[in-house]
């Protein structure tokens, strides 16, 4: 099959087909180089401060979806096939400022200005989607979006006033993105930093091709949301000599709610999980709330944050905890494992040669236990948990007959509190089993310290969640029972 060296998308409108400088080269370099388009600004260059906020359209079914995302650490190559959305592009043509605009005008919403254009382009996501304009829909939208000269009162206010002026007309991008589909598929060669080095960056749309191109390229980096290898890039200026994009395997990107439980594909994105997971299990939903900001849970997918392998990846002590399985596939063979055995020690995973994850699975019994988990860092949004204590409990009436409790943080991998676990097993939970099941997690970690937090501020943490675990589930202690507490 022959391939496409170029780059085609719909930018601000218009059908744009650009010959990347090279493989690593992002959205925002790209913007930033060319004359009319640095309405987008760098700030941080990793996802944290909003200032290079986009919009990003794909196509679905007969409409376009419409997400923030952040350029800085988005590919280019990544927009392939997608519409972009700059801050240039919410004029309409006699030049009237787009509602979100307008109202940042009136309401006094900028000052410096640098921060500007990302919170317009957050805003104007939300006003596209037609979320609801409250401050509490608004501050989870912006979240992602820092402004230093503190202007965020005329944010808010700008965010609630904007469904008031006289709305738009939209530019309809489908057919452009229809044309674009039937592009041939896109594969880069280009010569790297070292010019004697070539780079190459694939991006296959079926599973099968994946298979293929892992087996030929066994080294290459797959790239999810690219949210954590992002960053190696923009910050640890890594050069990766081969690079597979996934975000086209719509195989990869499901979810579905089957008799055994729910069953999730490796790139299915942060928010497109929080509705259902909410539902499920509420405080699931809130970390997943609390997962970096809109524009990473945009990006971000389940598949990487658990492949990544960080200590202080936030899905795997919930996943441990409910039990969760991994589907990790290669050509011609599927193997699955529990999760908590796919951590070994830091940085190494269970994940074989050819190998990727394909799925999660959560099973049904976890949706009879008791599950609450909490995040624990210094900021409430947009910030990497200090600790995450995840409880799974099932009762027969008093007593726990399962229990599963895991925690990231604490350790160098993820994992589960077994002493803790024992110690709980058959009682009811009560005082004296609490102070030992308190006492075994002493056995079972030896928390780092680091920059989030001191060692022994990590196991008071996880100790005094664990009585707010048990305080919130037992019937010992809510007197629900005659047991003592
Ligand atoms: C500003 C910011 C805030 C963040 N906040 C949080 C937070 O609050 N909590 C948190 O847990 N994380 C946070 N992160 C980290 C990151 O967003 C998550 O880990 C995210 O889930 C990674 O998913 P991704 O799709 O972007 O993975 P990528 O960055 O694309 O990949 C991550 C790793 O997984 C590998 N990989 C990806 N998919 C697969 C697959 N299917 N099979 C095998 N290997 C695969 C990649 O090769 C790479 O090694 C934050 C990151 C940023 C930049
Ligand atoms: S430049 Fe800060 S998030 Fe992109
Ligand atoms: S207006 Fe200055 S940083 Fe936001």
């Amino acid at each position: 099959m022959t391939h496409s060296q170029q780059i085609c998308f719909v930018l601000n409108g218009q059908m744009a087909r650009v010959d990347p400088t090279d493989t690593h080269q992002t959205l925002l370099q790209f913007l930033r180089a060319h004359p009319d388009l640095t309405g987008t600004k760098e700030g941080c260059a990793e996802g944290d401060c909003g200032a290079c906020t986009i919009v990003i359209g794909q196509l679905d079914g007969a409409e376009v979806q419409y997400r923030a995302l952040n350029a800085c650490i988005l590919l280019l190559a990544q927009v392939d096939g997608r519409e972009v959305i700059t801050v240039e592009g919410l004029q309409d043509k006699s030049g009237q400022l787009h509602p979100v605009q307008q109202a940042l005008v009136d309401f006094h919403g900028s000052q410096c200005g640098f921060c500007t254009p990302g919170f317009v382009m957050s805003l104007y996501a939300h006003y596209r989607n037609q979320l609801p304009a409250d401050r509490q829909s608004l501050k989870n939208t912006l979240a992602g979006n820092l402004c230093r000269c503190t202007g965020y009162g005329p944010i808010l206010a700008a965010g609630q006033a904007m469904y008031g002026y006289e709305a738009p007309e939209q530019i309809d991008t489908v057919s452009l993105l229809r044309e674009i589909q039937k592009q041939k598929p896109l594969q880069l060669d280009a010569p790297g930093i070292d010019p004697t080095q070539t780079e190459q960056l694939f991006a296959p749309t079926s599973e099968d091709e994946l298979q293929d191109l892992m087996h030929a390229h066994p080294d290459a980096v797959l790239w999810a949301g690219g949210t954590d290898t992002g960053l190696w890039v923009t910050k640890r200026l890594s050069r990766l000599p081969c690079v597979i994009l996934l975000h086209k395997i719509e195989s990869l990107n499901f979810m579905r709610e089957t008799p055994d439980g729910y069953h999730i594909g490796a790139m299915t994105r942060y928010s497109q999980l929080t509705q259902q997971i909410t539902e499920k299990w509420p405080d699931f939903g809130e970390v997943i709330r609390r997962t970096g900001s809109t524009q990473i849970r945009n990006a971000g997918t389940l598949g990487g944050n658990i492949a990544n392998g960080s200590p202080i990846g936030d899905m795997p002590p919930i996943l441990i905890s409910l039990g969760a399985t991994l589907v990790l596939r290669k050509k011609g063979s599927d193997r699955e494992i529990p999760i908590e055995d796919f951590f070994i020690e830091y940085s190494k995973q269970d994940l074989r040669a050819g190998e990727y994850v394909q799925a999660i699975k959560i099973p049904n019994s976890a949706a009879q236990s008791q599950f609450t988990s909490w995040k624990i860092s210094k900021r409430f949004d947009q910030d990497i948990s200090a600790v995450l204590g995840a409880f799974c409990l099932t009762r027969d009436r008093d007593k726990i007959t399962d229990v599963r409790i895991a925690f990231g943080g604490m350790a160098a991998i993820p994992k589960r509190a077994s002493a803790c676990e024992k110690a709980l097993l058959h009682t009811n939970g009560d005082a004296t089993a609490l102070a030992k099941a308190t006492k075994a997690l002493a056995e079972d970690f030896t928390p780092m310290a680091d920059m989030r937090a001191s060692d022994q501020y990590r196991m008071q943490v996880a100790q005094s969640l664990l009585h707010k675990a048990l305080i919130s589930d037992s019937p010992v202690y809510l007197g629900k029972s005659g047991g003592a507490a």
